[in-house]
């Protein structure tokens, strides 16, 4: 496909980082390319308000079917996609459950990463076109951390399925920058999330919960480990240095953070207390929350890419939990409506992990 504008693939479109990433790009006029799954019920929400029918002129959003476990699929729509820039995104992105998939996990976020890889290398070979990739490496992979706050030098200590892959996925890429020249960058993100992310992670789960009873829809927010620290920031600011990224002559790898860790115990505190209830009323422990090994505390050093991309963080941690309880306090009120209505509410939102 030629074309004056420039133009992104997107593998992970449908997720949280996919959402925001295919948004900045097109306001940025790129014409953007997701990959997405099929499946049964629809799971293209957090993009609906992006879509634009193929059928008329100047659409730029277009999806394609496709899966990291197989390789044609991706070969293929790079090639008639013909993309500038890959942001590789898509990844059972889910720690705990990684432990109960752990095949799956590595199949996807380890060898998808790396059937991606070649079909960029091939592609770059075949046509004579650079193609500049992005992968979606993770904080996670620092693991059992020995030096606070970690940056692009810390080694990496994985403790889950996900962060083993994670790791394999992040050093092919540096390999494949080495070995064929590849304009390839790896973005270090540390815990990044939103009115968008997914209800199983603590953060959404937690602000999910403080809505929910806020207005008496639930009683009691079960969760497992209250002592973890994480570096949390937004996932809308953390999209832009993705992007960044890969608009620099050299590629390299970044850690990107907010610089300040507290645990999931404070970011209850400070959400349950935004409308003015205490988290100590409500949380219980459920073990089947804890992990067969934890990642304790993460806490990224962003200098690098304050220096380099002129990136910084812009949300605060406590900023980003009123956003998030006020958006899930508003579908509570949703949610309500419907009950009052008589209508079945779906079973135990944050059900499970
Ligand atoms: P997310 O919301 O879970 O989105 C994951 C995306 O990957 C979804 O679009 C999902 O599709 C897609 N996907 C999953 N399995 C796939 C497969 N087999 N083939 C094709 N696509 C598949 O994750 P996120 O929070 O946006 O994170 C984006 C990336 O950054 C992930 O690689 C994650 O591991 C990494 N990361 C995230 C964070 C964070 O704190 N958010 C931090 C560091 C790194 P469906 O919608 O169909 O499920
Ligand atoms: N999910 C979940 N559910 N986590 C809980 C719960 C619970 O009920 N209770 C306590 N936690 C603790 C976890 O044990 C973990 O220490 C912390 O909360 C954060 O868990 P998650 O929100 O699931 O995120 P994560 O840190 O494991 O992984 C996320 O961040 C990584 C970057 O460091 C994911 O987005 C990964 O994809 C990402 O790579």
């Amino acid at each position: 496909m030629v074309q004056d504008k420039r133009c992104a693939l997107i593998t992970g479109i449908t997720g949280q980082d996919g959402s925001y990433l295919a948004e900045l790009l097109l306001a940025r006029d790129y014409v953007v390319h997701g990959i997405i799954r099929r499946s049964a019920s629809f799971n293209t929400d957090r993009i609906d308000h992006l879509y634009q029918d193929p059928h008329k002129a100047g659409t730029q959003l277009f999806l394609h079917y496709g899966d990291l476990s197989d390789a044609n699929s991706l070969a293929a729509t790079l090639r008639k996609v013909g993309p500038d820039e890959v942001y590789h995104l898509g990844a059972q992105s889910h720690v705990r459950v990684s432990f109960d998939l752990p095949i799956y996990t590595v199949d996807v976020d380890a060898l998808g990463a790396m059937k991606l890889l070649e079909a960029v290398r091939e592609y770059q070979q075949h046509t004579g076109r650079q193609v500049r990739y992005y992968q979606a490496s993770s904080s996670e992979m620092f693991g059992d951390v020995q030096e606070v706050p970690q940056t692009e030098q810390t080694r990496l200590n994985p403790r889950s399925p996900y962060a083993c892959a994670k790791v394999f996925a992040h050093f092919a890429t540096i390999n494949y920058r080495e070995a064929y020249d590849l304009h390839a960058s790896c973005g270090i993100l540390f815990n990044h999330e939103s009115e968008r992310r997914g209800e199983t992670f603590v953060t959404r789960k937690i602000t999910r919960a403080v809505g929910r009873i806020k207005l008496g829809l639930q009683k009691k927010l079960y969760l497992g480990n209250l002592d973890a620290r994480r570096d949390w920031g937004y996932a809308p600011d953390y999209v832009e240095a993705m992007w960044l990224m890969l608009q620099q002559d050299t590629p390299d790898d970044y850690v990107i953070a907010s610089g300040r860790m507290i645990s999931v115990r404070e970011f209850a505190d400070l959400s349950f207390a935004h409308l003015g209830l205490d988290a100590k009323d409500f949380i219980e422990i459920d073990p089947r929350y804890y992990r067969p090994t934890e990642v304790d505390q993460l806490q990224g050093d962003f200098s690098k890419a304050k220096r380099a991309l002129g990136w910084e963080p812009k949300t605060t941690v406590e900023a980003m939990a009123r956003l998030m309880v006020d958006h899930d306090l508003d579908l509570a009120r949703r949610e309500k409506t419907l009950r009052d209505a008589g209508h079945t509410l779906p079973a135990a939102v944050g059900h499970d992990q």
